[in-house]
This record gives C-alpha cells, structure tokens and sequence, in this order.
C-alpha cells in the first residue's frame, strides 16, 4: 500500500465538509488504494472545536481502511504541516438576498494567514483547490502570499458550475449525463459566470443543432446555472453542501488525472480568452500531469460569447479592487 497522503481540510465542523470528509476517507478522490491522514482546521471557538470533535468521532466510527490518521486543530500551521493538497472551505457563506461578493470583506482576510502557512509549512507538492466564497477572488489572495509553491498550484472551484450546467442541458435535450461534453464554466462563480453552450455538444454533436430554442439557452439556461446556489439558498434556507462537496471532489479528481476530459478550474488569468492577467478565472482545462494542467485556447467565440465573458471578467477586476489592501 502507498504511503499515506496529508489533505488538510478547512471549515471541517460545517456543512459542505460533513458531506466531503466521509467520501475523501473512503477513496472516493485520491483512489481505492491510497490512505490519507485527514487534517482538520477549525476556529478556535470552543462550540466549533468541539463539533469538530464530533465529525472526527464519526469518521473514527466508520472505520474506514483508507483513513489512517485525524488531526484536529485550530492552527493553521498544524493543518497545513506537510499537507499534499489543502482544500480551502472554511469561510462564512451568503445568506437569502446576498452577493458572494458581499462576503469578501468578512472572507477575503482568512485567506492571507491561510495562504501564508500553506506556503511556509505544507509539501513541496502541494496543490490548493479554494471553496470559500467568493472562491476566485479568495483564491488570488491565497496565491498572493506564495513564495515558495507556485501560484499555478492555487485553483478555486467553478465545478459546480460546470456540474449544474450539464445537469441543465441533459435535462432539457433528454439525454444521459455522459452524453455532454466540453461544457465549460468562463469567469466567476457568480451570476455573471458564463457556461459556455456554444462550444458544447451532445452524443457529439454541437448543443445548437440539439436545442433549437436559442432564446431557452441565452434567457434561461444561462441565468438558471448562474443563479442556482441563490436558488439553493431560497429553497434550503442555507447554501448547497452536498452538490459543494461532490464537485469538489470532482475538481481535485480531475485535477489530479491525466486524460480526464476537458473541466473548469479557476486559476490565474494569462490574458487567455480576453481576462485580466492575474485575476483568478474559469477557464477550459486538460489535466497533462497528476496535479498539472494547461489551459486549452483552443475555442472561439461569437460576440454573444465574448459580452459574456466581458462582463465576468469586469466583476473580477472590481473584485480585485475591492480588496487591492489584502494583496499587499
Ligand atoms: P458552514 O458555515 O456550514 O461551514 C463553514 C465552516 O467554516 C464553519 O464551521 C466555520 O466555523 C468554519 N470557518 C470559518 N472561518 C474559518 C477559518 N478561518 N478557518 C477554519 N474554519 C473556518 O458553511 P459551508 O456551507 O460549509 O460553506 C463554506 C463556504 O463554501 C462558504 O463560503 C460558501 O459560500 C462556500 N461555497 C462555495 C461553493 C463553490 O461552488 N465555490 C459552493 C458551496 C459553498
Ligand atoms: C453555490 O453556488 O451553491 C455556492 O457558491 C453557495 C452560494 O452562496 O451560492
């Protein structure tokens, strides 16, 4: 058996991370055959570190095979110590009638101390996948504070976005999940994102000829997949966890295996598809290494396409601006 694997976890006392944990435990990311050793971050408030208590003693209860170590911590030096990827969670979410970026001044500074101890203590090996919103804004913060691990290591999560958006169009064209492909998440995980459709296809062939109603794919589709964590929130009364968690362990499984179909991260802009250099944007991806990826600019787009993309690209800029004073 290979030697256990570190993956520190923050926020591990909420709600996404009680849906993620149990399946990190039993393979269900790094694979059937690799152990892990769980680190878990929580804040330093007796009610939290004692839920945390209880998440562990359940995990103990499970008696995975895989899972062959807990830590359980209010430092983030202790979570991060060696870790091989850290998955960033840990933060306040919105509430019914908020932006995420409404969060930013509350979130935005957990990700500077957070930051800086990933890079002075975790593997050299590490990979970082952002959760806590606003995720792509979060994330540059993060990166901004690596000296040592390069900033291509920080990726926040526009995988549900993506998962929301396949959802969406099998539903509607009445086919299998597995029948869309390179459906792809551009810009911010926020209402302004832009899922691609034009550049996606069914069984193959492109999602226009499939779903004729183009007025149903620029009116309703987009919005729906935009707005469906607000929607989430309206109808649970608190955000999505169980879909947060899925697709988090989709982004760190397809992040880490190469051949894996195109999928969308966020990660620092190029300038590729017209984003600022240097924000944290979605963008198409193909995984060439286990934790390597390259950004595919193969795709092009129609000024429709390129409005979109204008627009989530200025929310960035705006958000970068916002918190210019983080990134000092
Ligand atoms: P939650 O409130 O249930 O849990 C968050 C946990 O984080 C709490 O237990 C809290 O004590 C802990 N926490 C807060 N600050 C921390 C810090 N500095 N260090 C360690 N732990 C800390 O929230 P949740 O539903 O699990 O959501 C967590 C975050 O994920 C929110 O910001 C939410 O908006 C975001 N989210 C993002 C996506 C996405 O697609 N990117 C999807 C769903 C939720
Ligand atoms: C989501 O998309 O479900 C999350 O980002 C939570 C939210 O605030 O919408």
């Amino acid at each position: 058996m290979p030697k256990p694997i570190r993956v520190a976890v923050t926020g591990a006392a909420g709600q996404i991370c009680y849906s993620l944990l149990p399946r990190i435990a039993n393979g269900a990311i790094f694979g059937k055959d690799q152990p892990v050793i769980l680190q878990l971050l929580e804040v330093p408030f007796e009610k939290a570190q004692l839920a945390l208590k209880g998440v562990a003693m359940e995990l103990e209860d499970c008696a995975f095979p895989l899972l062959h170590g807990i830590v359980l911590t209010d430092k983030a030096e202790v979570a991060f110590k060696d870790a091989n990827w850290c998955l960033l969670v840990g933060s306040k979410p919105r509430g019914p009638g908020m932006e995420r970026a409404d969060l930013l001044k509350d979130n935005g500074k957990i990700f500077i101390g957070q930051g800086a101890a990933i890079d002075a203590v975790a593997a050299d090996d590490c990979r970082v996948a952002v959760v806590g919103n606003p995720c792509n804004t979060n994330c540059m913060i993060a990166a901004n504070q690596a000296k040592r691990l390069p900033r291509s290591r920080f990726t926040a999560m526009t995988r549900l976005d993506q998962n929301r958006a396949v959802a969406q169009i099998a539903k509607k064209a009445g086919v299998p999940i597995t029948a869309i492909h390179d459906l792809v998440i551009y810009g911010n995980h926020s209402p302004t994102m832009f899922p691609d459709f034009r550049n996606a296809r069914i069984n193959g062939v492109p999602v226009q000829q499939v779903i004729t109603d183009e007025a149903w794919l620029k009116d309703t589709f987009v919005p729906t997949v935009g707005k469906r964590g607000a929607a989430i929130i309206e109808a649970r009364g608190v955000s999505s966890a169980t879909s947060a968690a899925n697709a988090l362990i989709d982004h760190v499984k397809a992040l880490n295996t190469v051949g894996t179909a195109l999928h969308s991260i966020a990660l620092e802009s190029d300038g590729s598809y017209g984003f600022a250099p240097g924000v944290w944007a979605s963008v198409p991806v193909r995984t060439v290494a286990p934790g390597e990826y390259q950004v595919d600019k193969s795709f092009t787009h129609d000024d429709y396409a390129k409005s979109k993309i204008a627009a989530t690209n200025a929310e960035l800029v705006g958000e970068r601006d916002t918190i210019k004073d983080l990134l000092k």
